[in-house]
């Protein structure tokens, strides 16, 4: 009798997986907006077709992150031209924060696609605001580098009624803080938006 059930679990696998492909977060419905580019702080030696080779001091070009199954994982183009994933602890951690930091205090709005998407096939599942989307995820960044948060999380627009009380920082204090970001910011060639004033722009969306 277990042997016949565990055979219906495994035959069933493949059709529950099916249903919900995993996904990544993109710029755009089909992965072709670039989001940052980061230099490789260590080599991979790819051990997986799908995976590219990064080689120390390359440029990556990424184009999405955030993989549903993987978190760790990203996608991007190498220093060859081949485009494929990668690990994102492979390059430097401050581009992927200053992306994270701009989207969010920008709240620019994120493209939740299949993973099987690649630019020309848009398989876009949701529409995401960064803020508050990948707050956690910015927040987690800023902390490995000693940077201050400084946006505070936007309520879910999926959730009704929910106040979200964080804990750890302290958002009316660092004005005139100079954090002398000039030469990292890898993102102002993607979705620039108007600089206004970033401390609210998320409370207009
Ligand atoms: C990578 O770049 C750094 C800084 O420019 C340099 O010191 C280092 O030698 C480079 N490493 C390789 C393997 O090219």
């Amino acid at each position: 009798m277990l042997l016949y059930l565990f055979t219906i679990l495994i035959a069933l696998t493949p059709t529950i997986e099916g249903l919900a492909e995993p996904t990544k977060i993109c710029g755009n419905d089909d992965c072709s907006a670039k989001l940052f580019t980061a230099v490789a702080t260590r080599d991979y030696p790819p051990n997986h077709e799908e995976f590219i080779n990064v080689k120390i001091n390359d440029t990556i070009t990424v184009y999405a992150i955030k993989f549903s199954n993987r978190p760790d994982i990203a996608e991007g183009v190498n220093g060859e031209g081949i485009r494929g994933k990668f690990y994102i602890t492979y390059v430097e951690r401050e581009a992927y924060f200053f992306f994270l930091s701009h989207v969010v205090k920008n709240n620019v709005e994120m493209s939740e696609v299949a993973q099987s998407s690649i630019p020309g096939v848009p398989k876009l599942v949701k529409k995401h605001p960064a803020n508050p989307y990948l707050w956690r995820d910015y927040n987690v960044r800023a902390a490995e580098l000693n940077e201050k948060v400084e946006v505070e999380m936007a309520p879910d627009p999926n959730e009704k009624k929910s106040h979200h009380h964080h804990h750890g920082h302290d958002h009316h204090h660092h004005h005139g803080h100079d954090h002398s970001h000039d030469g990292h910011d890898h993102t102002h060639d993607h979705k620039e938006l108007p600089k206004t004033e970033e401390h609210h722009l998320w409370l207009i969306h």
